[in-house]
């Protein structure tokens, strides 16, 4: 209570600092006059905690404050005891911290007039439901659901059309959740202590580097299962009660795909070495070969449309280079056409009247000496 109160005296000498010595003195005896205030509060309320609360109900430091971070303009909502999502916030915010607060479920129309969100942290609640028809904005890119009590997520989040990076954390989401085909441009899904049995099958994700399994309740996982992710390059397992057959070659292909694909296991393979060498010379079910492939070709494709489009864009700002050029020295001749017309103008003028004035001068009878 006392810090909070210092902390705002000092906001209060901040803003005064660059004012002149009469105003610190005015801010002095206004400081003292707030001590006055505070004081009785502390007495009335008992303990400070109970006071602590009544002020921030009272006071606009339960206010979300705004910041500038590389000229991303972010809000932060974070710890204020909220329920629900603010409507009235600045609308060009790109970033939102949500976290710690009281939220249960979310409404439709949640973030309706928040248009520019990229960023958005809404971990540490308690939503246990998410609005199927929920309107996310158009140009999410990070989501934090993470400590939440979600059983389920509808699967339009997985449309959005710029989505990188999903937290999901700490849920209660089981497999049925993951049963989609995800097609926004993945890159990282957290799903650490969640209720799942197997590696989530949402299709072929060529961009997705991390995955977050660990403290679930896998018991099986596949070169089928990985496949589909050509570009994966974390893969963290741990604490999950995985179990492979020690009949089948099983064991081996995994831990051949994570050696050669190069990806980064958490907490290691799980299998010894005995089986390896029967299991050499089998390759990889066609299952597995067929999903690695297309998984690559999707990115071949998006590599060549990518190409495609920056070579039309570079065509497009030639020609639109060169008519900006084009207008700017037509007009530079222009101005310079009228310019000397203006001078050929006057020039006509002038010899116009000297003729004149010559004229008038050879008619004017001559002075006798
Ligand atoms: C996966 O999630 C767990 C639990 O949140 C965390 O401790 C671990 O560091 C994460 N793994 C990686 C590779 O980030
Ligand atoms: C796997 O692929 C090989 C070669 O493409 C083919 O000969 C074989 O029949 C396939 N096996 C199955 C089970 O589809």
């Amino acid at each position: 209570m006392l810090f909070k109160s210092v902390r705002r005296l000092h906001r209060l000498e901040d803003r005064t600092q660059h004012l002149s010595m009469k105003f610190l003195t005015i801010n002095g005896a206004f400081s003292l006059m707030l001590c006055a205030t505070i004081v009785p509060d502390v007495l009335v309320h008992g303990s400070p905690q109970s006071s602590y609360l009544v002020l921030d109900q009272e006071q606009p430091s339960k206010k979300c404050g705004y910041s500038k971070w590389h000229s991303l303009l972010q809000v932060d909502c974070s710890n204020r005891g909220l329920d629900k999502i603010p409507q009235k916030l600045n609308s060009n915010i790109q970033a939102m911290y949500m976290a710690s607060n009281r939220l249960r479920d979310l409404p439709s129309d949640s973030f309706a007039p928040y248009k520019s969100l990229a960023y958005l942290y809404l971990d540490d609640n308690f939503i246990g439901e998410i609005d199927e028809s929920m309107e996310y904005p158009e140009y999410l890119q990070v989501l934090d659901l993470s400590k939440n009590g979600l059983h389920d997520v509808p699967s339009s989040v997985f449309d959005l059309p710029s989505l990188k990076k999903i937290y999901l954390s700490k849920n209660k989401l089981k497999d049925g959740t993951f049963d989609i085909n995800v097609t926004s441009p993945i890159e990282l899904i957290d799903l650490a202590e969640n209720s799942l049995t197997k590696i989530p099958s949402v299709g072929l994700q060529p961009s997705l580097l991390y995955l977050n399994v660990s403290y679930n309740k896998i018991s099986h996982v596949t070169t089928e299962d990985l496949a589909q992710f050509c570009s994966l390059q974390t893969l963290d397992l741990t604490n999950n009660p995985l179990a492979f057959d020690p009949t089948n070659c099983e064991c081996y292909h995994f831990a051949s795909w994570i050696s050669e694909r190069k990806i980064k296991l958490m907490p290691g393979v799980p299998c010894n070495n005995d089986t390896f060498e029967a299991c050499g010379k089998l390759g990889f079910s066609n299952e597995t070969t067929t999903s690695f492939e297309r998984c690559l070709d999707v990115i071949k494709v998006r590599a060549a449309q990518l190409k495609a489009r920056s070579t039309w864009i570079t065509v497009v700002s030639c020609i639109s280079a060169f008519l900006v050029c084009l207008v700017v020295g037509l007009y530079c001749v222009h101005k310079r056409n009228k310019k000397r017309s203006k001078k050929l103008k006057t020039q006509q003028k002038l010899t116009a009247s000297n003729a004149n004035t010559e004229l008038l001068n050879g008619n004017l009878p001559e002075t006798p000496p």
